[in-house]
């Protein structure tokens, strides 16, 4: 039997950088293969020449035993049955569901137009089998969450005839609900035959549902194992190259009276009368299900949303803050989740992007070029971030490394009280735990720091004290010591608050 996808020899360079190396990758049908490798190894590179995104340099990519076209198209390999799900979202905003889903491939009626009313109906089922039955396909795609776009994004690479599915980290937007529906998908479409190549830095999800493992190292290959025999630990320490440490979060040690946030009965039509506060060298984490709310709140408190009621205490103040530049002005920091579109300025360079904030926050104190490229230079060493020059676009880096920037433009504006929403997605192990001593140097140094995380094992390595929301509600709140898995998800499904009745922290 011939392989399904076969890549021998890989190289590919960009501006004159090589960034594969003699690069060898294979699935077979019926096989789910993850790629691992830390930020900028080169996962998406390769996966984006299996499906002609890019051209490599030099090398050969087979598809069931057939060669690719010399220059083929995107669409050349989509006929070949290769079908892609970008690490960023690739959707429409101004289109609805359905057209993103059918876009280049729309349904034609007898009249020869576009048969809106066929294409409804197939979307729907096509969404139905996702489970995600509450999304319309005639819903414009900009007023969707991002979970729900990285659903859509999901149908719409099935809805052909595939036979190779690559998924540049497809649950890094998802938390356990879909994240479930998306590991069934994936079995079965692979005992139907199809070869999957499945990327993400959640190592507990290769193991969960992936067969074989290959892994890169700065545009090297590694290995290929079969999952079943090598360890999470194992994998990460040959992505790294070498011994990678985790760690469980500590207690708060301030003093419990130093309040830098207070957050009082926040509501609206979806959040119902939240409270909460942080305290000088405290590291609080928001968990709960995508949806639960948590992203909004913060919203609240950044000025970014209205609410109808909701008070915000700042050192003890009440203030009032109707915008970004308030909240920014009162030592406040809030990096968003959603990274490209308002963490990053993806036309601008790491540098521009990294003072940014610094701008905002000193008003007509001008920074001189020289301590801009500094700054930069020292961030970059820090938080290690993977590029060529300070100069390089944003949008040329890495999912990871672009998460990186957003990180590095707030710890240089020194913020006070920094909330972070999905601080590590798509952010590898060895960076991850970087980051992590990071926060807990800045909680150290007595600022507060708010974590929203849907990733369980960030919560309970990082944070000190847990809010955990369901539905627009807080269910729960615990101390580190109290939290497990297993706790965390029963209040987050609200199975908890049900049992004991409802329980608002
Ligand atoms: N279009 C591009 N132009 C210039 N350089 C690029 C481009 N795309 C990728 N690179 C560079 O190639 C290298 C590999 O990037 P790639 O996106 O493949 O990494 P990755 O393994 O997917 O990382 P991550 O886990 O962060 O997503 C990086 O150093 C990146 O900056
Ligand atoms: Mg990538």
């Amino acid at each position: 039997m011939s392989k399904l996808v076969e890549m021998k020899n890989i190289y590919k360079s960009f501006f004159g950088v090589e960034v594969l190396h003699d690069v060898n990758f294979e699935v077979d049908p019926g096989e789910v293969v993850a790629l691992c490798g830390e930020n900028g190894a080169g996962k998406s590179t390769l996966m984006k020449i299996l499906a002609a995104v890019y051209t490599c340099d030099s090398g050969e990519v087979l598809v069931g035993g057939n060669p690719a076209p010399k220059n083929a198209t995107t669409l050349d390999m989509a006929g070949m049955g290769v079908s892609m799900i970008h690490q960023e979202l690739n959707l429409m905003d101004h289109l609805t569901v359905a057209q993103n889903i059918f876009l280049t491939r729309e349904i034609m009626g007898k009249n020869g137009l576009i048969d809106h009313r066929q294409m409804n109906v197939e979307a729907k089922k096509l969404l139905d089998m996702l489970g995600q039955s509450d999304i319309d396909p005639k819903e414009y795609v900009r007023n969707l969450k991002i979970a729900q776009k990285q659903m859509v994004e999901i149908a719409k690479a099935v809805s052909f005839d595939v036979k190779v599915l690559i998924m540049d980290e497809p649950t890094s937007m998802l938390t356990t609900r879909e994240t479930t529906i998306l590991f069934n998908l994936i079995r079965r479409l692979a005992s139907e035959g199809m070869g999957i190549v499945y990327i993400s830095h959640r190592l507990a999800e290769i193991k969960e549902v992936c067969d074989k493992v290959t892994i890169l190292r700065d545009g090297n290959f590694i290995a290929t194992k079969n999952v079943a025999e090598i360890s999470e630990q194992e994998i990460a320490n040959l992505m790294v190259g070498r011994e990678v440490t985790y760690k469980v979060a500590g207690n708060f040690k301030g003093d419990p009276d130093d309040v830098l946030l207070e957050v009082k009965n926040v509501s609206d039509d979806f959040l119902q009368n939240l409270s909460f506060k942080v305290r000088r060298g405290e590291i609080l984490g928001f968990s709960g299900l995508v949806g639960a709310g948590r992203s909004e709140l913060m919203e609240f408190v950044f000025g970014i949303r209205k609410c109808k009621t909701g008070e915000i205490f700042v050192r003890g103040n009440k203030e009032v803050i109707r915008s970004p530049k308030d909240a920014i002005r009162l030592g406040l920091g809030f990096a968003t989740e959603d990274r490209r579109q308002t963490g990053l300025l993806l036309r601008r360079s790491i540098r521009e992007n990294i003072n940014l904030i610094d701008h905002i926050r000193k008003p007509g104190n001008w920074l001189h070029a020289a301590e801009m490229a500094d700054n930069t230079s020292r961030l970059i060493k820090e938080l290690n971030i993977k590029c060529y020059s300070q100069d390089q676009y944003a949008s040329d880096l890495s999912g990871g490394n672009q998460q990186k920037v957003v990180f590095s433009k707030w710890l240089l504006a020194e913020p006070e009280i920094l909330i972070l929403d999905e601080p590590t997605r798509g952010i590898d192990v060895g960076a991850r735990a970087e980051i992590y001593d990071i926060i807990e140097k800045l909680a150290d140094s007595g600022k507060a720091v708010v974590i929203v995380s849907s990733d369980l094992t960030e919560v309970l390595s990082v944070c000190q004290r847990v809010i955990i929301m369901h539905e627009g509600r807080i269910t729960g709140e615990l101390e580190s010591e109290e939290c497990t898995e297993e706790v965390i998800m029963q209040y987050a499904t609200n199975v908890a608050a049900a049992k004991e009745g409802e329980k608002t922290a």
